[in-house]
C-alpha cells in the first residue's frame, strides 16, 4: 500500500461497544473510540454498517470465559458492511460483504465496533437480493433457524407428517424457524414463557402456542405421547428433552441452543423404541460451502418478506439494556445493531 495511504489508514477511528473486567471482578459496558490499529492484523478490513445481537453476544458481554477468555472485548458474531481494504484478490474496496462466526465477537474484536479486520475466509459476498439491513434482520439466529430447517428436510421431514415444535419461539432462533416453517406450510407448535406473547406467536405463523410449565409437565415420564414430526430446540435441559420424549416414531430433533440448560436429562428409549434422529446444529465453524447454500435459501426461496415487524434496529449506544434483557430471558424477535454513525 502507498505510504500516504497507510498513513491515512493509521488515522481511523472508530466507536465500539468495549466490555472490561472490573476489580472486584464484575464487567463494564461502555462505548470507547479505537483506532484501527487496535485492531488484529488481518486480510480484510470491514467498515461495519450492521450488526445484530444473539445469545453468544450478551454471554460475552457479561463475562461468560466460555464464550470470550480475553478481557477487554468488543463482541458481535454479526457483521454486514463494506470492505475498506483487502490483501486478498476475492475482495475489493466497496464490496458488500457479510462476516458471521467463526472467532469473530469471541476473542476476536466483533460487530459492535465500527470496524472489524478478520481473515479473508471468514468473509462471504452478501447476497444481492438482501440489504445490509435485511441480512442482520435475519443475522446468525436466523442463518441458525434456517440450518435447523434444512436439517429436518434433509432427514426427511415433510409437512403432512405432522406438527413441528420451536421452542424459545419468541427469540431470535426460534421466532425466525416459526416464521420458515409456517412458510413452508408446516403446522407450527410454539413453547414460550411469555404469556403476553402469544398474539405475537400467531401472528408470525404459529398454529398453537404452549405455555412453558404446562409444556414441561411430564417431564418425569421416560416417554410421552408421540406428537412432533420434528422439533426447533433452542433452550437444551428439560425442554429438549421433553420435546425428543414427545416426538413421533422416526421424528427428528434440531438441537441448537441452551438458554435454559446446556444439560440433556434423558433415557435412551426415545432413540432405541422409536428410532428418534437427535441432530446437532453449529452455525460458528460450519463450512463456508454450507453458508453459501443457506445464504442462498434465505436470500432465494426461502426469503422472507417483511422481517421489519419482529425486529427493532437500536444504535451502539442503547445496546446494554437489551443485552440485559436477553439474559433473563426477555428477547422478542431479533434486535438489529445500525453501526453506521460509528466511524
Ligand atoms: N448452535 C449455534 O450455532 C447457535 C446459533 C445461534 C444461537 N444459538 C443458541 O440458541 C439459543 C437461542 O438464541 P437466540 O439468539 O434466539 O436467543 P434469544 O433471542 O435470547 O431467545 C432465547 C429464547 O429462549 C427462551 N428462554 C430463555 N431463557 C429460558 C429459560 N430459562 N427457560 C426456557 N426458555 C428460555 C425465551 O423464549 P420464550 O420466552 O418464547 O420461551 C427466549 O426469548 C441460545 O442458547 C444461543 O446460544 C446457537
Amino acid at each position: 500500500m502507498e505510504p500516504s495511504k497507510l498513513l491515512s489508514m493509521k488515522q481511523l477511528k472508530f466507536q465500539a461497544f468495549v466490555v472490561s473486567e472490573n476489580e472486584d471482578g464484575g464487567y463494564l459496558r461502555r462505548l470507547q473510540w479505537k483506532n484501527i490499529e487496535d485492531l488484529p492484523e488481518n486480510e480484510v478490513l470491514i467498515a461495519v454498517e450492521y450488526s445484530s445481537l444473539n445469545y453468544k453476544d450478551a454471554l460475552s458481554a457479561s463475562g461468560n470465559r466460555g464464550v470470550t477468555r480475553r478481557y477487554p472485548h468488543t463482541p458481535g458474531i454479526d457483521a454486514v458492511g463494506r470492505v475498506h481494504t483487502s490483501r486478498v484478490d476475492r475482495f475489493f474496496p466497496g464490496d458488500r460483504v457479510l462476516c458471521m462466526g467463526y472467532d469473530l465477537g469471541m476473542n476476536t474484536p466483533g460487530g459492535f465496533g465500527g470496524y472489524i479486520s478478520v481473515p479473508s475466509s471468514w468473509v462471504m459476498a452478501l447476497p444481492e437480493s438482501l440489504t445490509a439491513l435485511e441480512a442482520m434482520q435475519i443475522g446468525t439466529a436466523g442463518f441458525t433457524a434456517a440450518q435447523c430447517v434444512h436439517r429436518l428436510g434433509e432427514l426427511g421431514v415433510q409437512a403432512q407428517q405432522g406438527p413441528v415444535l420451536v421452542t424459545g419461539a419468541t427469540g431470535g432462533v426460534g421466532s425466525i424457524a416459526v416464521r420458515l416453517l409456517a412458510a413452508q406450510g408446516f403446522e407450527v407448535a410454539t413453547v414460550t414463557g411469555k404469556p403476553d406473547q402469544h398474539a405475537f406467536l400467531h401472528e408470525i405463523g404459529a398454529a398453537k402456542v404452549i405455555d412453558r410449565q404446562k409444556f414441561l409437565a411430564g417431564a418425569d415420564k421416560l416417554l410421552l405421547r408421540e406428537r412432533w414430526a420434528g422439533v426447533v430446540d433452542t433452550v437444551g435441559g428439560d425442554f429438549l428433552a421433553t420435546a425428543i420424549k414427545g416426538t413421533r416414531y422416526d421424528g427428528v430433533v434440531t438441537c441448537c441452543g441452551n438458554a435454559a440448560s446446556g444439560d440433556l436429562p434423558l433415557s435412551v428409549y426415545p432413540f432405541i423404541l422409536r428410532g428418534v434422529v437427535l441432530a446437532g446444529i453449529d452455525s460458528a465453524q460450519c463450512s463456508m460451502a454450507r453458508r453459501k447454500a443457506i445464504w442462498g435459501k434465505l436470500s432465494g426461496p426461502w426469503r422472507l418478506p417483511d422481517l421489519a415487524p419482529m425486529c427493532r434496529t437500536v444504535t451502539l449506544d442503547a445496546l446494554d439494556p437489551e443485552i440485559d434483557r436477553m439474559l433473563a430471558g426477555g428477547a422478542r424477535g431479533r434486535i438489529v445493531v445500525d453501526m453506521r454513525e460509528t466511524v
